[in-house]
C-alpha cells in the first residue's frame, strides 16, 4: 500500500511576468509576455509528490471564486485528494504576482484564504493527520496553524518535513519539534543567522540547525547542489547541470520529490539524489506547476 502524505499549506495561482529589468521604486518597465499557471508553495509540493507516484492529500484554503476553483480542479487532475481543501466564502484565492527575469524569480504573495487556514481546522483533521507516513508544510499559511500541525504529527509519530519558506525567524521549541528541513541559502541566514556564501558556510549552517534538534538538515544552494547530514557527517552534493530558465517551484519539487523517498525509508544519500535531478527539472520549464515532472520524465 502507498505510503500516505499529507500536505498543509497554500494554494495560489501565479501570475508571471518575464522581464528584462526588475522596476525601481517608482519606475514602470514594459515586460514580456504572462503566464497564469497554478502554484502555492504547498500545492506545487502536492502536485510533486502526486506526479512522482505518493498518495497525497492536501490541506489549504481557497476563496471561492475563479481562481480557487481552477486551483481544486487542478490538484483534482493531479490525482491530489481534495477534500480537506476548504472553499472560503467572501475570500479572494491566494494570488502571487512574479517577475522573472534571466530565469531567477522575485515574488509577491498576497495569501487571501491561505490566511485563514485555522487551528481549529488542523485540529478537526487531527484523524487524517495520524494516518500518514509524512506531514509537510511551508510557511504560507499562518505560523500558529504550522506549529499546532507539527504537534499533532508529533503526537501520533508522524514524521515532519517542514520548507521553511518564506522565513521568518523560529524558536528553538519549533525547530526542535521538525524531523526534517529543506531551506534553501537565505531562508538558512534567516533561521540560524549565519551567512550562506560557501559550501563551508552551509555546512555550519547545518551543523547549527541539527544542534538544534532537527535530525535531518538540507540546504539547498541552487545549480551548487545541496548540503545535508548523514547523520552525524555533514555532506555536500552537486546535481545535474542544466539550462535554467524558470527557477520558480524547483525548491517545492524538490521538498516534494524528498517527502516520497522519506516516507518510503529510502536511504538520505538516494533520497537526495532523487530530489535533486526533480528539481533540475524543474527548473528547465517555465511556471511552477507546469514545470514539475512525473516520475516517467526522470
Ligand atoms: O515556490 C514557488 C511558489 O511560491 C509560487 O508558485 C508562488 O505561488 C509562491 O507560493
Amino acid at each position: 500500500m502507498s505510503k500516505k502524505i499529507i500536505v498543509i499549506g497554500s494554494l495560489n495561482m501565479d501570475i508571471v511576468i518575464p522581464t528584462k529589468t526588475i522596476p525601481a521604486i517608482g519606475e514602470t518597465v514594459l515586460g514580456g509576455e504572462y503566464m497564469v499557471v497554478p502554484g502555492g508553495k504547498g500545492a506545487n509540493q502536492a502536485v510533486a509528490a502526486a506526479r512522482l507516484g505518493g498518495s497525497v492529500t492536501m490541506i489549504g484554503c481557497v476563496g471561492d471564486d475563479i481562481f480557487g476553483n481552477d486551483l481544486v480542479k487542478n490538484l483534482t487532475e493531479n490525482k491530489v485528494n481534495v477534500q480537506y481543501v476548504k472553499v472560503m466564502d467572501k475570500v479572494t484565492t491566494g494570488l502571487a504576482v512574479i517577475t522573472l527575469k534571466d530565469g531567477d524569480n522575485s515574488i509577491i504573495v498576497s495569501p487571501g484564504a491561505n490566511s485563514f487556514l485555522s487551528v481549529d481546522m488542523v485540529n478537526d483533521l487531527e484523524d487524517i493527520i495520524r494516518e500518514a507516513s509524512i506531514l509537510v508544510l511551508q510557511m504560507e499559511i499562518p505560523v500558529e496553524t504550522i506549529q499546532r500541525s507539527i504537534q499533532l504529527a508529533s503526537k501520533h509519530n508522524v514524521m515532519v518535513l517542514l520548507n521553511p519558506a518564506p522565513a521568518m525567524k523560529l524558536s528553538d521549541d519549533f525547530l526542535s519539534q521538525i524531523d526534517v528541513l529543506t531551506p534553501n541559502e537565505s531562508e538558512s541566514e534567516i533561521l540560524t543567522g549565519i551567512s550562506i556564501k560557501n559550501v563551508d558556510d552551509a555546512k555550519t549552517a547545518v551543523d547549527f540547525l541539527n544542534n538544534k534538534g532537527i535530525k535531518q538538515v538540507i540546504i539547498t544552494l541552487g545549480a551548487n547542489g545541496a548540503v545535508y547530514n548523514k547523520g552525524s557527517e555533514i555532506i555536500h552534493k552537486l546535481g545535474k547541470k542544466v539550462k535554467a530558465v524558470d527557477t520558480t517551484a524547483a525548491g517545492d519539487s524538490f521538498t516534494g520529490a524528498l517527502a516520497i523517498k522519506l516516507s518510503n525509508d529510502i536511504d538520505i544519500d538516494s533520497a537526495i539524489d532523487f530530489a535533486m535531478e526533480v528539481g533540475a527539472l524543474t527548473v528547465t520549464k517555465k511556471g511552477a506547476q507546469p514545470s514539475i515532472p512525473y516520475l516517467s520524465e526522470l
